[in-house]
Parts: structure tokens; sequence; C-alpha cells
């Protein structure tokens, strides 16, 4: 679904990703793990189309995206999520997820003037959808509340509701179980797994094993701004080159 090619990316002299290359496949979870600084939210971001590589290419469903643009790639159906939660903090859960559908009311003012039936029906469709992902990471009681009241593992649920309600093709999470209490890590593992279940593909950044283990088909361990092994999660964690990449940078199994 998503071809990763020779992709290379320098923040001014610091280069950031170094020829990185490979593919997620469709329908699957792919855990992308590797030491701190190896370039994991960049790509990230480049995949999305928020940087441009300098080289290399981003194929999805056969198109070539790289440099489209975050709004073009949004269209395409390729959604992320932010290593730090970037929800509304002030404004209430429910409002969260309405605002974050694509093609949203208000989003041209003035055609909204003269359809305001049709926006209203349209309001009313979001927010049912937004009701129905708010019951399935368990956040209904808090639907008025406002963001920024919300608990870690709460936002990591938010999170992943906001992604939904733009019904993506591939999602991008960047560790979204960082700093979660395990039991909310099972409910996260377990969502993604039914997104998986509805057709989504997901390129997932995560440190901690268990997670990995509960949610990625395989994983692609990057280091220095590259693809350093791919395989399943026992497979590169027996890796002595894996285990020497984390050595500089953190640990393998780390608890983030
Ligand atoms: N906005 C930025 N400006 C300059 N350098 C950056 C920026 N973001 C990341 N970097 C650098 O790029 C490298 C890769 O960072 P990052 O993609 O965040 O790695 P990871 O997500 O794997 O920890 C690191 O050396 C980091 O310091
Ligand atoms: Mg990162």
């Amino acid at each position: 679904m998503l071809q990763i090619e020779e992709v290379e990316f320098a923040y001014g002299g610091s280069q950031a990703v170094a020829g990185c290359s490979f593919d997620v496949p469709d329908r699957k979870v792919t855990g992308l793990i590797g030491p701190n600084g190896a370039g994991k939210s960049t790509l990230m971001e480049i995949i999305a189309g928020g940087l441009t590589p300098s080289s290399g290419r981003i194929v999805f469903d056969g198109t070539e995206i790289q440099g489209l643009g975050r709004i073009r790639v949004a269209r395409l159906g390729i959604i992320r999520t932010f290593q730090t939660p970037r929800e509304l903090t002030r404004l209430p859960v429910m409002e969260n997820l309405v605002f974050a559908a694509p093609n949203q009311i208000g989003e041209r003012p003035l055609q909204s003037l003269f359809r305001r039936g049709r926006w209203a029906a349209q309001e009313r469709e979001l927010r049912l959808k937004a009701e129905s992902l708010l019951e399935w990471v368990g956040l209904t009681k808090l639907r008025e509340e406002p963001a920024g009241s919300l608990s870690g593992g709460q936002r990591r649920l938010l999170e992943i509701a906001r992604a939904m309600m733009a019904e993506p093709k591939l999602l991008l999470l960047d560790e979204p179980s960082a700093g979660v209490f395990p039991a909310v890590r099972k409910l996260i593992a377990e969502r993604i797994r039914e997104m998986v279940e509805r057709g989504i593909t997901v390129l997932v950044v995560a440190h901690n094993m268990a997670f990995l283990s509960d949610v990625a088909d395989d994983v692609v361990v990057m280091a220095q701004g590259k693809v350093l092994r791919r395989g399943t999660l026992s497979e590169v964690r027996a890796d002595e080159s894996v285990v020497a990449a984390y050595l500089g940078g953190g640990h393998v199994g780390g608890t983030s």
C-alpha cells in the first residue's frame, strides 16, 4: 500500500533521514522502532506531507505523494497523530472530534451562508459519528469536558478517535502508548487491531514491547535515518545489530 524509497531529509545540516526504504503492507500493523533520534517522527511527517524529502519517493496506492503537502495527503486518506497530542485543550472532547472531520462545517464560510440546510445535516451526521467513536474509545462520559482536563491515556484515546473521524486508509500513529497505564495500553492495542479488521492500514511508532507484541504484525527498526532490520518482533529483538543500535539511544524494551 505504501512504499518508502530511498528517502532523505536533513534539518539544515543535520541528516535526520538518510536513505530510508521499506514497504507498509495493506491491512497490517507495521511497527516502527529504533533509538531516540533515529528519524522515526521525521519520516512520519514526510509521509504525512508536512516535510518534503530532499530525495527519494513515497508511493501510496501507486501514486507518488512526496512533497504534496499535508492537506492533499490527508485527502488521499493518510492521517497521522503526534508524539505529543495536539487536541484543542479548551474545547470539549465532543467538539474536538467534530472539528477533526475533513470538510468540516465552516471550512468554506461563504458557501455555508447559502447552504445552511446541508451544513446542518452534515453536522448532525458528524455528531453521530463522533458519538459512536467516543463510545468506542470509552470517553462518552467525558464528552462535555475540556480536552485539556483529560489524563494522558484519555488524550491518547481521543487522538485515535479524532484520527478515525477522518476515515483514514493509512493511519500513522506516533507513540500512541507512550506514558500510558498498562490497562489503557491494552485498550489502545485492541482498538488498533479493530481498525485493521475494518480495512485500515497502520504504521505505528512505539517503544513498549508488550504493546508492540499485542499490535504489530511485523517491525521495522530504524537507526541513524535508515532501516537497520525488518522482521517479527522476536526476530528483531534477537538481532545483535539491533541491540547494539539501542545501546547508544536507550534499551530494546524501554518503558515509554
Ligand atoms: N525540528 C527539528 N529541527 C532540527 N532537528 C530536528 C528537528 N526534529 C528532529 N530533529 C533531529 O532529527 C533527528 C531525528 O529526529 P526524530 O525524527 O524526532 O527521531 P525519532 O522520532 O526517531 O526520535 C534527531 O537528530 C533530531 O535531533
Ligand atoms: Mg519521535
